[in-house]
């Protein structure tokens, strides 16, 4: 068992609950931006070694909860554990983003690949309970994987692209082939997702990094349909606590509506999307997590906090959403200028949530 949650903010908005005021945390808040961040991973001597170590995932998890106010911890991992549980050969060169030493281009890699389950990704396992002793309640932890989709762009790209050439021409030339690998992922998805739930996960995330740079009828295929897979394969009640879920498409603004039919309990948006035209669509369904742009960040006091209240108003009163970055956070970011936008959120976020007239009628028993 784990020690009591003190701080259920961010959950209760999920689930669109009553809350004090809008809980806020930052998509790769633990990160380059920190100079702890940077001198744990000189520690651990590079990046993969932070997420194979349950102890250093731990402490990096930690470090921005320890200089801000944030309201959820994520765990300190990547999408790609997972393809590199698959035998690709996952590495990270200096400036270059991830690479794969074998790329998957063929029926017959495809066929190669094995379908993983959660003992395949022990180590993540182990970091997930880790941090959530840690936590000690604290906040609740956040788990998270890739979309099927996204984590396919990485595969058969071979790394990070600008053009997606290899999996779109897989897409229209091969689309059964790419439709066998969506398949596996989506199971592998699932077993690791399930996986962290047992192991502490309070709350779930989906990546969807790279859904948004499909066409309307080919994200409904090829993106949505796997992530609505695993949403119905996943837990979503352990040990009496609903575990919510998020599904983040960064550039999927003009599918919320597709997306809240796939069943998470809220949408993350980016900065290009209305946070109250997104509300009047779909508000009735789900909560919104977001969606200041992280360039924000750039700017000093007076700016951040000006650009928060228009998110909050944006959004408007009541509870259903939870504060958040429209993408992560940039690693030249001022590390005291989060400081500056968690504090807003939290001072400004309150009025949004005080009782109004109406409530104030229902409580005196007036009509
Ligand atoms: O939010 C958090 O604090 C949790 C940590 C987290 C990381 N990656 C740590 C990380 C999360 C949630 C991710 C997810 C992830 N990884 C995504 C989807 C999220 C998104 O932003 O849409 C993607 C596309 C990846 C793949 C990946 N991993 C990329 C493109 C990179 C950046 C490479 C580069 O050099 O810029 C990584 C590396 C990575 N993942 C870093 C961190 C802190 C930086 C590694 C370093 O220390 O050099």
């Amino acid at each position: 068992m784990f020690p009591e949650l003190k701080n259920d903010r961010f959950l209760r908005a999920l689930l669109k609950q009553p809350v004090d005021t809008t809980p806020v945390w930052m998509m790769r808040q633990a990160g380059r931006y920190l100079p702890e961040y940077r001198a744990s991973r000189a520690n651990a001597g590079d990046f993969l070694s932070l997420c194979k170590n349950d102890a250093f995932a731990c402490e990096v998890t930690l470090q921005p909860l320890k200089r801000y106010k944030l309201d959820a911890a994520i765990l300190f991992s990547d999408i790609l554990t997972i393809p590199d549980a698959m035998g690709l050969g996952l590495y990270f060169e200096a400036g270059e983003g991830p690479k794969f030493k074998h790329a998957v281009r063929s029926k017959a890699d495809v066929d190669a690949l094995p379908v993983t389950t959660a003992d395949d990704l022990d180590y993540v396992m182990k970091a997930v309970t880790t941090i959530r002793h840690a936590l000690n309640g604290h906040v609740p932890l956040i788990g998270f994987s890739g979309s099927p989709w996204t984590l396919a762009t990485y595969m058969v790209e071979g790394g990070s692209s600008k053009d997606f050439r290899h999996i779109k021409a897989m897409m229209y030339q091969t689309p059964e082939v790419l439709r066998a690998l969506l398949d596996k992922l989506a199971r592998s998805v699932t077993e690791y997702l399930n996986g962290q739930i047992l192991a502490g996960a309070q709350a779930i995330q989906i990546f969807d990094t790279w859904g948004g740079i499909l066409s309307g009828p080919m994200y409904q295929q090829f993106s949505l349909l796997y992530m609505k897979q695993i949403i119905s394969g996943l837990i979503r009640e352990h040990q009496g606590q609903k575990i919510p879920v998020i599904v983040f498409t960064k550039n999927g603004g003009q599918w919320l509506e597709n997306m809240a039919a796939a069943g998470p309990d809220a949408l993350g948006l980016d900065w290009t999307t209305d946070i109250g035209e997104a509300r009047a669509r779909v508000g009735h369904q789900v909560a919104l997590q977001g969606n200041i742009d992280p360039c924000v960040l750039y700017a000093d006091k007076e700016v951040i906090e000006r650009e928060v209240e228009n998110v909050l108003a944006g959004f408007g009163h009541g509870t259903g959403h939870v504060f958040n970055l429209g993408h992560g956070i940039h690693q030249f970011v001022h590390p005291d200028h989060p400081k500056y936008l968690i504090d807003a959120v939290h001072r400004l976020g309150a009025k949004y949530h005080e009782p109004q007239f109406d409530d104030l009628d229902a409580l005196n028993g007036l009509d």
